[in-house]
């Protein structure tokens, strides 16, 4: 049995929904919890999914991973741009970590093109809203499936 993906949501994702819905769209950070785990199931796989508006909370869950979780798909909000925190942690994290933006934070201000997330990561999905979620579930499943194909022909 595959360990579930965490799925980690950072500061004002709460707030999705309603929070610049011409930034960030319209889908609810439940919505995205229930297309995460629809799309999990289609590959037999589970979600962890959470938010919080605390660093701390974030590099706690990072560090659970550790043990509980096949692979980490993490959207730091704010905190990708300041958490060498968040980045210590991924680090220790040996397994595959996406990091999500749902707006494309290369076309905004100066100050979101430096991401500490993504010295931590494995791949980046940004500007594509929700859908960035999905697809990141489809490259995980990808990657785990050819791990585990890996250790059944070493076997
Ligand atoms: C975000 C982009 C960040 O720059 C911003 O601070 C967020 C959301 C995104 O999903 O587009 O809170 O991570």
């Amino acid at each position: 049995m595959t360990l579930p993906i965490y799925v980690l949501n950072g500061p004002s994702l709460n707030l999705l929904g309603t929070r610049e819905p011409e930034i960030y769209g319209h889908a609810t950070l439940a919505d995205i919890e229930r297309l995460c785990a629809t799309r999990a199931k289609v590959y037999g796989l589970e979600t962890v999914f959470r938010q919080s508006n605390i660093e701390g909370v974030l590099v706690d869950w990072i560090q659970e991973a550790r043990e509980k979780a096949s692979a980490l798909i993490i959207n730091g909000a704010a905190y990708t741009h300041t958490s060498i925190a968040i980045l210590d942690a991924l680090r220790a994290f040996d397994k595959p970590v996406i990091e999500v933006h749902l707006s494309n934070p290369f076309r905004r201000e100066p100050f979101r093109r430096h991401s500490y997330v993504s010295l931590g990561s494995t791949g980046v999905i940004v500007g594509l809203k929700e859908h960035g979620y999905v697809l990141a579930i489809d490259a995980l499943a990808n990657m785990l499936e050819s791990t585990s194909n890996d250790r059944r022909r070493t076997n």
